[in-house]
């Protein structure tokens, strides 16, 4: 080798180094095939990665749901219910949850009440998210007290209408597993006395 052709490789080289990249580049450039629908719409987080291509993470309770679990603050984890799930717990609860949550989640929890049919996102079919593992005692209080606000639901915050207790009452009942409640239990001689008009 002289000392000439050494120089018009190097040069060669040299070339192929600045031309190189850009070359590379340039051909990679090419539209790419559309990403699988199964790819997109998946949450972030451990849970997301779990359930965002399955059935139920594309439905909109379930995005608020995974948001809520994520987000829940700190005074509200660890929380326990303070009551035994006794049978007049339950039915207190149930009582409740028949008088005010039934008309959006259903009577038995499917997210299938009358009030909740034009809603978006829809009701949280509880039947299904609460059994979950992520659906703590607290989560529940805490989205049952403070309701949809800070994830503009129309969930309402219950924690005027309802005292702590009564909401206890209402997860025990949820807990339950939706169980029929009696909603006149009895009526036997409590018929209103229709003789107390004025003539
Ligand atoms: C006006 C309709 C409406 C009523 C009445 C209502 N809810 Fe809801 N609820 C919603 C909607 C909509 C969502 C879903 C959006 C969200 O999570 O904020 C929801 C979500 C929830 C969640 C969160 C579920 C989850 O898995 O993350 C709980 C728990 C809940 N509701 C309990 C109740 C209880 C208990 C009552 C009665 C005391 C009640 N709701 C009454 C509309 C309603």
């Amino acid at each position: 080798m002289n000392g000439k052709s050494s120089l018009i490789l190097a040069a060669g080289l040299l070339v192929a180094v600045l031309i190189g990249p850009w070359w590379a580049q340039a051909r990679t450039t090419v539209p790419r095939p559309p990403v699988p629908q199964s790819q997109m719409g998946m949450v972030p987080g451990m849970m997301g990665g779990m359930m965002g291509g399955g059935m139920m993470g594309g439905q909109p309770w379930m995005r608020i749901h995974m948001q809520a679990v994520h987000s829940m603050p700190p005074e509200y984890r660890g929380l326990q219910n303070p009551l035994k799930p006794t049978e007049e717990n339950i039915l207190a609860g149930g009582k409740l949850y028949q008088q005010t949550c039934a008309v959006c989640h259903g009577p038995t929890g499917r997210g299938d009440g009358p009030g909740g049919k034009t809603l978006n996102p829809p009701p949280a079919p509880l039947a299904l998210t609460v059994p979950m593992p992520m659906t703590t005692d607290g989560y529940l209080f805490w989205r049952i007290k403070e309701g949809g606000q800070p994830f503009g639901t129309a969930m309402p915050a219950w924690g005027a209408a309802l005292s702590e207790e009564q909401i206890w009452q209402i997860i025990l009942y949820l807990r339950a597993g939706f169980p029929e409640i009696p909603t006149n239990p009895a009526p036997s001689d409590t018929t209103p006395s229709k003789s107390g008009e004025n003539g």
